[in-house]
């Protein structure tokens, strides 16, 4: 077999072998394929796509490219969920603690941001302490002891998509769908869990820009899952606004902690307990009442001890940036666009995400939002405060918000969208 086959076949529109495809993940992983040709190939495939067939079988290679983990000596039920990436997206924090409250075990493996969209990771790592690595021994006690575990992938999971995944960040082929879902469903398949939630971001901040194409990335993962024993679910979600009033580590963590106290923003919420009522669901456990686990403070303590198992002190103060600045309204009327994309890529510039795998996140960083679309505003009143250790960048993230923050005549009628949009 030689690379340069499997590139022409699909540069000219042909389908892959099951040998091609075995072959190629194969040959990258031991660093036999050049990253330039497989960069080739991603090119090719986000231009002429991989049918199901395909797809199938580029999934199976990236799990056999690596281990696979079991959990099936936890007395629990597994339960875990996934979402394609957003803006504010801080979900992950408090349902893990949430649905590990309700009777499920959560074995949470995440991911770090880049580009504009965050990562659980870099988050959590704002906490004083919190420890990211674990080993699979570290991994199964945690979630053992409290129920939850939050941590990287280690390096034997899904190599292939590791080194696939760094590749396509950095030549423009994240936004496949055959690329995303075999991606997501490799490591999700290979980490073991019984069942799955994936949250299909559909906006502006998401990949998927419309909702036809999340509804064809979500069926397709929805099917590998199916064809691998894993019992799979997706809801598809908005990502026109960010989620929440924050978009940042420390501040998200912030917004968390306030959720599993009982508080929080009103959509953060309902996301959260829809996610939920899912993995339940998913995992047997229908009668578990995910809004009293957060109401009567046991999510809260499922948190906490989960915190500290990855040696976090949950008490400790959150990191703040050194700087501020705040950005008003020029306009009095009906906020109708505050656009995730530009929150996104502002809250990036101002240090929250890194343009490069190896740059550092600023903790403090980020953007507090003190209005969303459909709240009515006032010219002069605050829109939202931009945090950051770097105050030469506040230029450039001001840049980023121009024409992502509009706002139509006062009683114009203005319904923002439901944050579920379909399941
Ligand atoms: N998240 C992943 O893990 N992989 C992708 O390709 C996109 C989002």
């Amino acid at each position: 077999m030689d690379v340069i086959s499997v590139i022409r076949t699909k540069r000219d529109k042909g389908e892959l072998s099951p040998e091609q495809i075995d072959w190629v993940i194969d040959a990258y992983t031991r660093g036999e394929v050049a990253d330039e040709q497989m960069s080739a190939l991603a090119m090719a495939i986000l231009l002429n796509g991989m049918n199901r067939v395909e797809i199938a079988r580029w999934t199976a290679a990236m799990i056999n490219s690596g281990e696979r983990m079991n959990f099936a000596q936890l007395s629990r039920p597994t339960a875990d969920k996934h979402s394609t990436g957003g803006v504010g997206d801080k979900i992950t924090l408090p349902l893990a603690p949430l649905v590990a409250a309700c009777g499920a075990a959560v074995p949470q493996l995440s991911g770090r941001g880049l580009g504009h969209t965050g990562g659980t990771l870099d988050k959590l790592e704002s906490i004083p302490g919190w420890r990211a690595l674990l080993s699979n021994e570290e991994m199964l006690s945690v979630l053992e002891s409290t129920g939850a575990v939050i941590c990287a992938a280690g390096d034997g999971l899904a190599p292939a998509d590791k080194k696939l995944y760094a590749l396509r960040d950095v030549t423009g082929t994240v936004e496949a769908i055959p690329l995303i879902a075999s991606s997501i469903m490799s490591k999700k398949i290979a980490e073991g869990t019984g069942s799955l939630v994936l949250d299909v971001k559909v906006g502006s901040g998401a990949f998927m820009k419309n909702i036809e194409d999340a509804r064809e990335l979500a069926a397709t993962m929805v099917g590998l899952g199916t064809d691998h024993g894993v019992r799979t679910v997706a809801l598809l979600t908005d990502m026109t606004t960010p989620l929440g009033l924050t978009a940042g580590n420390a501040l998200e963590v912030r917004e968390s902690v306030e959720v599993l106290a009982g508080g929080g923003p009103k959509d953060v919420v309902d996301l959260t307990l829809a996610l939920a009522r899912e993995m339940l669901d998913a995992a047997g456990l229908k009668d578990a009442d995910p809004a009293k686990a957060l109401a009567d403070g046991s999510a809260m303590d499922v948190w906490r001890r989960m915190i500290a198992a990855q040696g976090g002190d949950p008490d400790a103060a959150l990191p703040v940036a050194r700087e501020q600045h705040v950005v008003h309204a020029s306009e009095s009327g009906v906020l109708t666009t505050l656009d995730a994309y530009a929150v996104g890529v502002a809250a990036w510039r101002l240090g929250a995400g890194r343009a490069r795998k190896e740059d550092q996140v600023q903790a403090g960083a980020g953007i507090e939002l003190h209005a969303k679309p459909g709240d009515k505003v006032t010219a002069g009143q605050r829109l939202m405060t931009l945090h950051t250790d770097t105050p030469e960048k506040f230029e450039y993230a001001l840049e980023a918000l121009n024409g992502g923050v509009l706002t139509a005549p006062e009683g114009t009628e203005f319904t923002p969208n439901p944050i579920v949009l379909g399941r």
